[in-house]
């Protein structure tokens, strides 16, 4: 494999600042994420192909692990999850964070401890609670007051589960409304300030069947800033001594939730995960001491900061025309394997890959869903001379892109295909018409 840095005229694309460390330069415009081509993984795994770095997976883990030490990591699987994504993030020392039936029995059965999962959900289906009981989850988060009498009765009089309380901290931070949650008004936790949370832990602390762990509160995703989660702290070791006060109880843990924000194109600011754990750690350890309390053990939850920078969605040029003033590169694959730019106006930094390029001029790209708002990317750089039959890498396209994708147009969902040093396997193969057809079975 060539790994020499070869100048390319494009230079407002030759970025690479927000690619997986590994990914390095080939002659010719190509690129090697993992030792891997990524051309080469594109021409024997078909488009459009997800391209995860189990390295670049493995070191995120590790780095939370080191600037958390003392604390809980779980990964948030509705992030991405496959069964080589549970062997890492286990084998990386991380508990899981899960939200349905589904992830839950994906992950127990790729052999992940039980214990170190947490069940969350606003609403959680009967599946999902007798999937978590029967396996023996860690904890499960309570997100309504109707579900403590309902998950008292699953564990029955002999059981013991553990529990925590979602709290709506009532700090507004993410980056766009659909992903905020940490205010009253939206569906999630239980509010703070309107007393149903220190009601639900009041009705809790009287049910036999459960154990009160701690509080739980998630304020919202793609956060740049530490701030809203110092206030979240706060507000959060308020009620940890209120309930000390009013229930003479002591609740040994506080998961902060996740939402650690990450660049998507070069120059975005992503959430410093080191500075957040060394001032997490001293907002608590003051905290705890003006308010008379031992220090919980904290507990946090990140998944597209896991995740999402190591990986890469890799397209074919379609079509190409210019429409008025805008050129259209129409690729192999769009809103159904990633919804994120319809559904939020997230930008991406596409980038042609495996040719030489021309100078560039701006492009939209768009997907071959059949909906005008079917775009990955506007107006970006891409070269003049692009053409049907290239391909368009797109990077930090690991978290909630192919987890939220979909079966529009009956195109199929994509692959996902590991690579590390220099090899590349299948993890995920791709969905295909005969997949399709087989759910289809009335007349
Ligand atoms: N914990 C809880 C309770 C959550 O609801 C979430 C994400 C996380 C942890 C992980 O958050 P992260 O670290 O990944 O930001 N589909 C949206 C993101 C939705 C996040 C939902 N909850 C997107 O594509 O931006």
């Amino acid at each position: 494999m060539t790994t020499a840095v070869v100048p390319t005229p494009d230079s407002g694309t030759d970025d690479l600042s927000v690619w997986p460390a590994s990914t390095t330069r080939l002659g010719h415009g190509g690129l090697a994420v993992g030792g891997v081509d990524l051309a080469e993984a594109a021409e024997r795994f078909g488009t459009p192909v997800y391209v995860l770095d189990e390295g670049e997976v493995r070191e995120r883990c590790r780095t939370y692990r080191a600037a958390f030490p003392d604390a809980e990591v779980l990964y948030a699987a509705k992030a991405f999850l496959s069964r080589a994504m549970v062997r890492w993030v286990d084998e990386e020392g991380l508990g899981l964070d899960a939200c349905s039936a589904g992830e839950l029995e994906l992950a127990v059965l790729a052999g992940f401890p039980p214990g170190r999962i947490v069940l969350h959900g606003n609403a959680k289906s009967p599946r999902d609670l007798d999937s978590a009981l029967r396996l023996g989850v860690g904890r499960i988060v309570i997100d309504s007051p109707s579900e403590i009498a309902r998950i008292a009765a699953a564990v029955g009089p002999a059981g013991r589960q553990k529990v925590l309380v979602r709290v709506v901290p009532g700090v507004s931070a993410g980056g766009h409304d659909k992903i905020r949650t940490g205010t009253d008004g939206q569906k999630f936790g239980l509010s703070l300030t309107d007393g149903s949370a220190l009601s639900a832990v009041a009705h809790v602390l009287s049910q036999p069947g459960l154990e009160l762990a701690g509080l739980h509160c998630h304020i919202g995703s793609q956060i740049t800033e530490v701030e809203p989660y110092l206030t979240a702290l706060r507000r959060m070791v308020g009620l940890l001594a209120r309930i000390r006060d009013e229930h003479g109880r002591v609740l040994p843990e506080l998961d902060l939730g996740g939402g650690h924000g990450i660049a998507y194109r070069p120059g975005e600011a992503a959430l410093d995960v080191t500075a957040l754990a060394r001032r997490l750690r001293g907002a608590l350890a003051e905290g705890c001491a003006a308010a008379g309390l031992p220090v919980p053990r904290l507990v946090i939850e990140p998944g597209r900061a896991v995740v999402g920078p190591a990986g890469v969605a890799v397209y074919r040029v379609l079509a190409v025309k210019s429409t008025g003033d805008t050129v259209f590169v129409a690729v192999d694959g769009g809103m159904s394997d990633n919804p994120r730019p319809a559904l939020y106006g997230v930008r991406y930094a596409p980038r042609l890959i495996g040719r030489t390029p021309a100078a560039p001029r701006p492009a939209t790209v768009v997907g071959r869903h059949c909906e005008a708002g079917d775009v990955l990317a506007a107006g970006v750089a891409l070269p003049g001379d692009v053409r049907p039959g290239d391909l368009i890498a797109v990077p930090v396209a690991g978290a909630y892109q192919l987890s939220m994708a979909s079966g529009y147009n009956m195109v199929g969902r994509p692959p996902v295909v590991a690579v590390h040093e220099g090899a590349a396997r299948l993890l995920v193969r791709r969905e295909t018409l005969a997949d399709l057809r087989r759910r289809d079975i009335g007349e």
